[in-house]
């Protein structure tokens, strides 16, 4: 017998199909069956029904939210607003499905700039919790209540806008009510949905209160306060303010430093048009944007806000809005991105004084001592680079001069001693001059403010790796390999392999199909012939898959120039000359974003004279 996809013969489904078709003809779904069809993706869990809340509120005016929520908002949520309000003749409609006072067109579909449009939510929330909806317009002599349950009318005392308590979630489909986890991490997604909500609109009061204690209470304010509020003083002493446009597309927010890095994505939170969104397009960006300057499992911090004609991008592609979907997809990518990273990679001169208190909470903050260094390759990277005419690699003639432990095998750091060069008008050497080196670690250096202390070997890979990549602005040297690596490879890998062949040339690889399902790599950038090629590959064939041609050749040439440098920056425990140290600390303040070494780590720091009267209580 033959047997199907599954191990499934014919005959079982011919079996299947004669038992639905002999089922039941065709008939419409009952109404509140429908309701609960739908809110099985509108009304996940109780935060859902909060985030459905507050945002009506805010599209009725609100200026002042208050939430209560009873056992994680599973018993109840409560959302009472100062907003415009629902007129008694209207209470029965705002229950209805697809029933709106939003939109009234297609055409209001695609520039839509309220939070809903749909007509949806009350509707659905209703039809998996007791719903009931208090209402006092401003003309109206008091409020009204209605009970979803039987739509029955009551007065209500009310000063003005709206209440709304949706109580018992899931008490009627009772498979649902079993997804639901422990109160407290219902909860934690609900103060989660809360943040966003104050985040997104600063100028509204808010509060949150949880099994009747109060959990948040922001008054109106701006962004800056309100970020402050809500993410800690600490995320706002390492960020940087971002403040971009470019056509019609405009980014504004605030973007932390890769020394307030997190292991989670927690404290990422990006908005589109006023709308907290999950986007895989702009967190990439925004990835890209750190790639340089944040190691591999750290994940960045920020708050950002994307604005753009409304028509410019489409809302209604996902149940919770969640996510969107750009028009000038690429255009938009390009524009976080390039915003972000330009802000990032500020030179160091235009930095304010970093607190020496905040670098030792940075948990990125890992010593490594011993590394093994690929010298072959590394000498060959050199030769290439000098060839090509780089700039500024370290040269070994001065080498000699200053005393340096034998037998230590490691390319030469060769820092010139030179005259500092100062151009007319220019004030002293931000980072100083050196003092001193402690235990073949760090620099001691002096600056106006007081003492600036340098990891040298960060500061040095951070200086090398920016310097490769201007050298290396062609196509990185290829290696042929002597046997091809062969690797299983998905249909869409094959595809992808033979749609980019000319990316990944560029690259410095050559593969091509060597079977129906296997891929053969015959050449590598030459730097990465002792790597594991496989995964190199599969990793450049998925994101080249994703991603705009030139951000992937841009990512994977630094990762790459990011080991290089790692591996011939200075090694801890060599003893440096002043002119050497003065050196390093000259090239730091001429490299776009010396303050980071390729890891994210820190690569220096400042003690002003202040930080140190602190130590030694002196009063001032
Ligand atoms: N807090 C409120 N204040 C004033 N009017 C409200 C409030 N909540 C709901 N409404 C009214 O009820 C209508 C229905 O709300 P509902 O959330 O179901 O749909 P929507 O917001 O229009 O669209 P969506 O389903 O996308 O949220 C709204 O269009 C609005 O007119
Ligand atoms: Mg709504």
């Amino acid at each position: 017998m033959r047997q199907e996809a599954g191990g499934r013969s014919r005959a079982f489904y011919r079996k299947r199909q004669s038992i639905i078709a002999a089922m039941n003809a065709i008939k419409p779904l009952p109404d509140l069956l429908i309701s609960q069809i739908a809110a099985g993706e509108v009304v996940e869990r109780p935060a859902s029904v909060l985030k459905e809340l507050v945002e009506n509120s805010l599209d009725a005016g609100a200026r002042q939210i208050d939430v209560e929520l009873m056992e994680g908002g599973v018993r109840s949520i409560r959302v009472a607003d100062d907003g415009g309000g629902i007129a008694k003749t209207e209470l029965a409609l705002a229950l209805a499905r697809h029933a709106t006072s939003k939109i009234a067109s297609l055409i209001d579909l695609e520039r839509v700039a309220s939070y809903g449009f749909r007509g949806e939510a009350l509707a659905s929330i209703a039809s998996v919790a007791r719903l009931t909806l208090t209402s006092r317009t401003i003309d109206a002599a008091h409020g009204w209540r209605i009970d979803a349950a039987d739509l029955s009318l009551a007065p209500a005392a009310l000063g003005g806008g709206t209440v709304i308590e949706a109580a018992d979630l899931y008490f009627n489909t009772p498979a649902r009510r079993k997804f639901l986890k422990q109160e407290a991490t219902e909860y934690a997604h609900c103060d989660e949905v809360f943040r966003r909500m104050a985040l997104a609109r600063p100028d509204v009061a808010f509060s949150l209160a949880h099994n009747r204690s109060v959990k948040h209470r922001l008054a109106a304010t701006d962004l800056a306060s309100r970020a402050r509020e809500l993410l800690g003083e600490e995320f706002f002493a390492q960020t940087r303010v971002v403040e971009a446009s470019a056509g019609e597309l405009r980014l504004t927010g605030f973007a932390a430093l890769p020394a307030y890095s997190r292991p989670g994505r927690d404290a990422q939170y990006f908005f589109v048009n006023g709308r907290f969104v999950r986007d895989k397009l702009l967190s990439h960006a925004v990835r890209q944007a750190y790639a340089d300057i944040l190691h591999g499992n750290r994940h960045p911090a920020y708050v950002l806000f994307l604005e753009l004609d409304p028509a410019g991008v489409d809302v209604n592609v996902h149940p919770a809005k969640i996510e969107v979907r750009f028009r000038e997809a690429r255009g938009v990518h390009q524009f976080v991105f390039h915003a972000l990273q330009r802000l990032l990679a500020a030179p160091l001169e235009q930095l304010t004084t970093v607190p020496a208190a905040a670098y030792a909470t940075a948990s990125g903050w890992q010593r490594q001592t011993s590394l093994a260094v690929n010298e072959p390759a590394l000498a060959a990277f050199y030769d290439f680079v000098s060839a090509a005419g780089g700039p500024g690699i370290p040269q070994t003639e001065v080498d000699q001069e200053t005393s340096r432990p034998e037998g230590s095998g490691l390319a030469p750091l060769g820092y010139a001693p030179y005259e500092v060069p100062h151009p007319e008008g220019s004030g002293p050497a931000p980072l100083g001059y050196a003092l001193a080196q402690l235990h073949g670690i760090f620099i001691l250096a002096q600056n106006a403010a007081g003492l600036v202390l340098v990891d040298m070997h960060a500061a040095h890979e951070r200086i090398l790796y920016e310097r490769l990549k201007d050298a290396l602005a062609d196509t990185p040297p290829t290696q042929q390999l002597l046997i091809p690596a062969l690797f299983a490879a998905s249909e869409t890998e094959i595809a992808t392999a033979e749609e980019y062949a000319a990316a990944l040339t560029r690259l410095g690889f050559e593969m091509a199909p060597a079977g129906p399902r296997e891929l053969a790599v015959r050449a590598v950038p030459a730097l990465l012939a002792n790597g594991s090629i496989v995964e190199l590959v599969r990793a450049l064939l998925s994101d080249l898959k994703d991603f705009p041609e030139s951000q992937v050749i841009e990512a994977r040439r630094n990762e790459l120039l990011a080991t290089m440098a790692c591996h011939g920056a200075v090694r801890a425990r060599r003893s440096l000359s002043i002119p050497e140290m003065n050196a390093l600390l000259r090239q730091m303040e001429a490299t776009d974003r010396a303050d980071q070494c390729n890891h994210g780590r820190p690569t220096w720091t400042q003690m002003t004279l202040a930080d140190l009267d602190r130590l030694f209580l002196r009063g001032r």
